[in-house]
């Protein structure tokens, strides 16, 4: 058995592994063993608690969440008032679209992985959960909140291609939503570019992936874990997988190149096209793997489709050896332990514009 160094209540106790323990540094490492007597929560790295939710997500008025939710499932805020924000950001397929690679306006209704049209974008839709702790958003990081982040699609000549001021307009001849709006920010009570792209921030804040089994052992229910997804998540560990995609939420803000296979006729730089600096091509951010199992296909630009090969590479990218055995063992740790299956987004049955939502093929989750 490889030396491994156990965090947990003993850990905790003697200092050992580098933890966070101030006082008791000068105590004896932690003998080499999987679950010593009376340790009940053992984890390759100090434990830390899932960060408390900062004040702007849990201030923010239920109002201002509600309008948040139904502009996110509202076709309005696209040219062909089709697509909505949850054309490519379903509750269906874990907060993405479940394609490689989104499709834009021009391709009507239906969403989910049938999705076809003429403005395929260069890359794959991410999860929205745990957005409230980001200091960046997108693959290349060239957002840094969710207000500015939320005009970008709408913006964009591919994905909704509209004028903001202009659908602010139109938004403020819908008597629900000049209602809304006064209602969801009481100091400003107007329809405005800042209230539509305030009221999508509030409401993406309260997608949260917190409750996954991981959590619940972490929290001193070992039972929770399988001895297999035990022994994965220590493999996930040795090969250094946390350094990147580090607990609690098992992402950084590190930009890593990952040398994904590349897509014919995309063209992306990464984090470079953020920065200029040629040695930042190729680099993207090291996303979460919380909930990663619905929402495939993976990379920035969704060249692999099956969860185990992505894993597969990016094993082959640590450098370090490795057998079908960890690949089995890594995959059910993240598959099966960070998995938090509560529905963050819900389905609004109508919105105030009247237009239909976009349509999820039947039985699609
Ligand atoms: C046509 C599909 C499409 C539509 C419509 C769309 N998005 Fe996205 N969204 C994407 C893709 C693709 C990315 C990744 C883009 C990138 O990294 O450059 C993304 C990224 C994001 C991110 C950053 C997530 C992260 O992990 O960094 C947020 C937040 C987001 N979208 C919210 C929205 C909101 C709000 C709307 C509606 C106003 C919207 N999206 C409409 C496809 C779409
Ligand atoms: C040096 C930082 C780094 C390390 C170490 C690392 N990753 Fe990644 N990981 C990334 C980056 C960056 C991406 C996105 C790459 C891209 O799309 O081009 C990524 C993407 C992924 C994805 C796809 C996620 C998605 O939603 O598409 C999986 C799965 C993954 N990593 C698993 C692992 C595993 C398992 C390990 C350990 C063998 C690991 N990673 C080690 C940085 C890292």
């Amino acid at each position: 058995m490889r030396a491994r160094c156990i965090i947990g209540v003993f850990a905790l106790l003697t200092g050992a592994c580098g933890g966070p323990i101030e006082t008791l540094s000068e105590a004896e490492p932690a003998p080499d063993a999987e679950f010593p007597a009376g340790i009940d929560r053992a984890t390759p790295w100090p434990v830390t608690a899932f960060p408390a939710l900062p004040l702007i997500a849990t201030d923010a008025p239920a109002a201002r969440v509600e309008l948040g939710r139904l502009l996110f499932f509202d076709p309005i805020l696209s040219i062909d008032r089709e697509t909505a924000c949850a054309t490519c950001h379903s509750e269906r397929w874990g907060m993405g679209d479940g394609l490689p690679r989104s499709v834009g306006h021009g391709a009507g209704l239906r969403a989910g992985p049938g999705r076809r049209g003429p403005n395929t974008l260069r890359r794959n839709a991410p999860a929205l959960y745990n957005l409230v702790f980001r200091e960046s958003l997108l693959w290349d990081g060239g957002s840094r909140t969710l207000e500015e982040q939320a005009l970008i699609p709408l913006l964009s000549d591919d994905e909704m291609s509209v004028d903001p001021a202009t659908l602010v307009e139109e938004l403020a001849k819908i008597p629900e939503y000049s209602g809304l709006f006064s209602h969801a920010f009481p100091e400003d009570p107007r329809v405005s570019v800042e209230n539509l792209a305030g009221a999508l921030a509030a409401y993406q804040r309260t997608f949260i992936s917190n409750r996954s089994t991981y959590d619940g052992y972490v929290e001193g229910r070992p039972q929770l874990m399988s001895v297999d997804e035990v022994e994965g998540m220590f493999r996930f560990a040795d090969l250094g997988c946390h350094e990147c995609h580090t607990p609690p939420l098992f992402e950084s803000e590190i930009f890593a190149n990952r040398n994904v296979p590349e897509v014919d006729g995309v063209e992306d730089r990464g984090r470079e096209e953020q920065t200029g600096l040629v040695e930042d091509r190729g680099k993207f951010r090291a996303v979460t793997l919380r909930n990663l199992m619905s929402n495939g296909p993976y990379f920035h630009n969704g060249s692999v489709t099956n969860k185990e090969d992505a894993i597969r590479h990016e094993l082959t990218q640590s450098g370090m050896l490795f057998d079908d055995e960890d690949v089995r063992l890594i995959t059910l740790f993240i598959d099966k332990t960070l998995r938090d299956e509560r529905l963050e987004a819900v389905r609004p049955a109508a919105v105030p514009s009247g237009l239909p939502l976009p349509i999820d093929p039947p039985g699609s989750r």
